[in-house]
């Protein structure tokens, strides 16, 4: 008897809250991530390094845990331009995005017209890994007459092609008039004032997102009432945004940073790519095209020791374990500039075959040296300057270089 008083008493109040949320607007929250162009890992090699999947399925997670919501990734998730064809590692990489998108509960992946050229089969590997259906406008698919939509809750989300002019305006407008009662977003593959021109023509809309070339913008441009917002490039950052049932009224730009901890799980899936990356043995495939000597910098310190002493003491000289420390040291796309010679025949394989090449050594510099070290009266080094560190320290890795303060730190 007791007991069924409790009972009744606990579901008062139960009732009484399930009649007052049901009257009122449900609260979503809409993620929007991508762009990523194949850079899965934080980018740009100077503080603040941007971005990287495994931070991003962190934060989609931590988004999305209050809420009933809707994720949406954009497309390019390739880098470059893959109607050149893939590489072997780029083709790893859209598996392993894809993969890792699971884990961040995408709802629907929006494609970028490049990433149509990753054909049928790769697109379909993309769907499957991630089991998020794709939103396909490109005009190179005949199937592909009407826009394919995708829906959930109270929202549609629609994919716009720039390319397909007017053809592309009127799919949007000919979904969004049949069914006013959604609640339409658009992602198009155009830039900022595409996406602008399309709140303009559809001011029905919620939400537009282009696909931006700069960073993450703070707050998000408003046309009439629809947002007009972009997660920027290289997936460095991802948008959050609240929908309190009947406008938009939440902005949040998320800079993933370092203080956004690697998912488990996303983190997981990333090293298994990280090995497939070494056990391929893809560092070992790169095109060698000089046969120079190396001697290595150890074999500089007899004679220029105080040039070697100053060396030791710069992050030059520890540079392998940089990209050691998160398992790069295999990746042919970092490898490269953290040590000596990769481009010679003769230059760095491993640590344990080569040790005397790992770290940016004096020869990353100043060239080959062996023939120095055998008879330096003879074989004279050749002068260098602000020109030997361009190669490594070009826009995308090293933005804030600047030869005299950079110099200034390593001077010998
Ligand atoms: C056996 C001694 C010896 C070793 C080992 C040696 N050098 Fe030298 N190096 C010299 C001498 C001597 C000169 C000065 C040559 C001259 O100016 O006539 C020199 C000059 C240089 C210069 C200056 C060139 C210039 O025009 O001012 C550079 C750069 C250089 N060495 C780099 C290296 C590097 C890098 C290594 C190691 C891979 C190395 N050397 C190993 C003896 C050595
Ligand atoms: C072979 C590629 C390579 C070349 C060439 C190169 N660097 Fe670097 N540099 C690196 C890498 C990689 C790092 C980061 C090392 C690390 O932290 O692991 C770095 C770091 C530095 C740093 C430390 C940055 C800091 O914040 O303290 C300075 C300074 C620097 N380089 C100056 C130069 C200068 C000046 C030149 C040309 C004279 C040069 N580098 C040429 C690859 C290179
Ligand atoms: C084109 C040459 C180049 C390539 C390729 C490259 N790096 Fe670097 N890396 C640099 C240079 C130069 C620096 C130093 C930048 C500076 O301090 O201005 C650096 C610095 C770093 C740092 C230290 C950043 C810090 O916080 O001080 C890390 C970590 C790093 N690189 C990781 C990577 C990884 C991972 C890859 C591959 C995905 C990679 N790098 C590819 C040139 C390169
Ligand atoms: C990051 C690039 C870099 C590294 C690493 C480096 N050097 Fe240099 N080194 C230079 C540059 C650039 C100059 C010329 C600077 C100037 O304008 O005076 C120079 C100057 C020198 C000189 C003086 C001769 C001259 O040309 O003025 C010697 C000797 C030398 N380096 C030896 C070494 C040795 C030995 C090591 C390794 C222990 C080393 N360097 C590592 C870039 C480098």
């Amino acid at each position: 008897m007791k007991r069924g008083w409790l009972l009744l008493l606990g579901l008062v109040p139960f009732v009484f809250l399930q009649q007052g949320k049901a009257t009122q607007p449900e609260t979503w929250t809409i993620v929007v991530g991508g762009n990523t162009q194949g850079y899965l890992t934080p980018c740009g090699c100077t503080k603040p390094m941007l971005g990287g999947v495994r931070r991003r399925v962190t934060q989609t997670k931590e988004a999305c845990k209050d809420h009933p919501s809707l994720v949406i990734e954009t497309g390019r998730l390739a880098q470059g331009n893959p109607s050149q064809g893939l590489s072997r590692q780029a083709e790893m990489k859209v598996e392993t995005l894809a993969e890792t998108l699971r884990f961040a509960a995408v709802d629907v992946i929006a494609l970028h017209p490049l990433d149509r050229f990753l054909g049928d089969a790769g697109l379909n590997g993309v769907s499957r890994l991630s089991r998020a259906p794709l939103l396909d406008t490109s005009p190179m698919i005949p199937s592909s007459e009407t826009m394919p939509e995708f829906r959930k809750g109270p929202f549609g989300v629609l994919n716009h092609d720039p390319a397909r002019g007017k053809a592309g305006i009127d799919a949007v407008g000919a979904i969004v008039k049949s069914s006013p009662e959604t609640r339409w977003m658009v992602v198009t593959a155009g830039n900022r004032q595409e996406g602008e021109a399309l709140a303009k023509e559809f001011p029905e809309l919620i939400l537009v997102v282009y696909a931006s070339e700069s960073q993450i913008a703070f707050s998000p441009l408003q046309v009439g009432r629809v947002w007009v917002v972009s997660p920027g490039v290289k997936g460095q950052g991802m948008l959050r945004l609240q929908w309190n049932g009947e406008a938009l009224d939440g902005y949040e730009a998320v800079r993933l940073d370092d203080e956004t901890p690697n998912d488990p799980d996303a983190a997981r899936i990333y090293r298994r790519y990280q090995d497939r990356v070494r056990a391929e043995k893809l560092l070992e495939q790169m095109p060698r095209t000089s046969e120079a000597a190396y001697a290595g910098s150890k074999a500089c310190k007899s004679c220029h020791t105080e040039e070697y002493k100053i060396w030791k003491d710069t992050q030059h000289a520890d540079a392998l374990a940089t990209l050691e420390r998160d398992f790069h040291d295999s990746d042919p796309e970092c490898v490269g500039c953290h040590v000596v010679g990769l481009e010679s025949t003769q230059g760095f394989v491993a640590r344990e075959k080569t040790p005397h090449l790992t770290d940016v050594g004096c020869e990353s510099c100043h060239g080959p040296a062996a023939n120095h070290v055998k008879a330096p009266e003879k074989v004279r080094m050749p002068k260098k300057g602000a020109e030997s560190c361009y190669g490594c320290h070009n826009s995308e890795h090293s933005p804030t270089f600047d030869f005299a303060t950079y110099w200034d730190k390593i001077k010998h």
